[in-house]
């Protein structure tokens, strides 16, 4: 591509942002509404790993969470105070379809009904996750997503959701990070449900891959053309440290399993030869059955885009080994010392802009990006309000960065700040902080923090 023609307006690229781009704030299902026992909701995988001694921080759980369950409409209210155009928000699987079978649940269907009036209501339009990592606890009793099986009742499930608010939801997107999904919860057992199995993740991922595209057939199916359909995945860039072999190697590895495994079925129809390669060496094979390549690749209208930061990394350990005890070749993570956020991730803005320009130039669909934020160790005074400089450049510095990408040519329409408010930060439980506006846990008082004026006077600035 020729970047030279136009030359790129580094001095405040957020201005270049035309006023036809979509801004909007995200959340999910089970890090705000708590709720847990209400409305015919049955468990998740989430709410058995919260009580695994020690899986999460300080014991915390999503039990009552921001109890947005029974504050939807002063949250609604919240989300149209800043302005936005739209709100991105998981449904819960285990409220709409209780045990993962069966018919759906009037009730639970119910709330995320009356979520979308009451958004339509005050001028914001609904954007839908179908699957933001609560999976009802009876399917990984039976096996979880390592099962084929899971990959229909997601399907089934989807089609319930869509059933009920395709008349007033324009876009759908089904998996939020796959790779969290996966990895996170059947590699590493960071995430529920917990497991530490390499191969049941690749099992993992093919099926969740299936699950998004079979959902996918069937929405776009009954779909009367009014619909868009998309996929979240979360990425960043791996920068070899040197250019060495190893490290060059382990920076392949990295994208492979964290990118391409999903971006070249989604859009190739094929799984990368050279991760196949890899996992091969390692006894693994992806459960391909005929046609699912087919599946997966239909169609998408729309990526999703998470990013949070980039890496760098080497295939060489402090020892100098380029395997480990395992045998398995190293992947380790060095530190360039970048200043981090709270979560210890490295800011790099400059990696969002060489991602999308990279998942234009490979990819081709149109992006929005589904989040992007920080946490910080913010202090409130004594109203409640937190001066969170510190978050405010994140912003400053991260749409900047999508600004950049789209000066170079990648087609991004829109962009959602996560989050909306401090929430249920998974195993970091409540400490981490990535809200714009605050809540206070004892008392559930939200209080829009710095980065929520200046996230709504940019966006109004723009449309000026
Ligand atoms: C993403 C998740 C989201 C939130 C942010 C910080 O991986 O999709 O739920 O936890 O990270």
């Amino acid at each position: 591509m020729d970047t030279t023609a136009t030359p790129l307006d580094l001095a405040n690229p957020i201005a270049t942002l035309p006023p036809s781009f979509r801004w909007g704030v995200a959340t999910s299902a089970y890090q705000i509404e708590g709720a847990v026992d209400e409305g015919g909701r049955t468990r998740s995988i989430w709410d058995t790993f919260c009580e695994v001694p020690d899986a999460v921080d300080k014991g915390d759980t999503g039990e009552v969470a921001c109890d947005h369950y029974h504050r939807m409409p002063q949250d609604v209210a919240l989300i149209r105070d800043l302005g936005v155009d739209l709100y991105r928000f998981s449904v819960a699987w285990p409220r709409v379809q209780p045990r993962g079978r069966g018919p759906v649940n009037p009730e639970g269907i119910g709330f995320y009904d009356r979520l979308t009036d009451e958004l339509l209501a005050n001028g914001v339009e609904p954007w839908v996750t179908l699957y933001h990592w609560d999976l009802p606890q009876e399917l990984e009793d039976a096996g979880g997503w390592p099962e084929r099986d899971t990959a229909y009742r997601f399907a089934d499930y989807s089609m319930m959701v869509f059933d009920a608010l395709q008349d007033r939801i324009k876009t759908w997107t089904t998996l939020n990070e796959p790779w969290c999904s996966a990895m996170l919860g059947y590699a590493y057992g960071a995430h529920a449900p917990g497991r530490r199995d390499f191969a049941a993740s690749m099992r993992a991922v093919h099926h969740l891959l299936l699950g998004h595209g079979l959902a996918t057939q069937r929405m776009r199916e009954a779909s009367d053309g009014r619909h868009e359909f998309g996929i979240t995945l979360n990425m960043g860039v791996s920068t070899p440290q040197t250019d060495s072999a190893a490290d060059r190697d382990a920076a392949r590895r990295s994208d492979a399993l964290g990118t391409r495994i999903y971006l070249d079925p989604l859009v190739h129809g094929r799984y990368p030869a050279d991760l196949v390669d890899d996992l091969a060496r390692r006894g693994v094979t992806l459960p391909v059955q005929d046609g699912d390549l087919e599946v997966i690749s239909t169609p998408l209208d729309v990526l999703g885009v998470n990013y949070y930061f980039s890496e760098t990394v080497s295939g060489v350990d402090e020892d100098g080994n380029n395997t480990d005890p395992d045998g398995l070749p190293v992947t380790r993570v060095i530190p360039t010392g970048r200043p981090i956020t709270a979560m210890g991730w490295e800011i790099v803005p400059e990696g969002f802009t060489q991602l999308l320009v990279r998942l234009h130039n490979d990819y081709g669909l149109p992006i929005f990006v589904t989040e992007n934020g920080s946490a910080f160790d913010d202090v409130p005074d004594e109203t409640g309000f937190v001066d969170d400089e510190d978050r405010v450049a994140y912003f400053d510095s991260h749409i900047g960065a999508v600004a950049l990408a789209r000066q170079q040519g990648a087609d991004i329409r829109g962009y959602f700040a996560w989050s909306l408010m401090d929430n249920f930060e998974w195993a970091y439980g409540y400490d981490k902080r990535f809200g714009i506006v605050r809540v206070d846990y004892d008392t559930q008082e939200r209080t829009p923090k710095r980065s929520a004026h200046w996230y709504r006077d940019t966006i109004r600035s723009l449309r000026a």
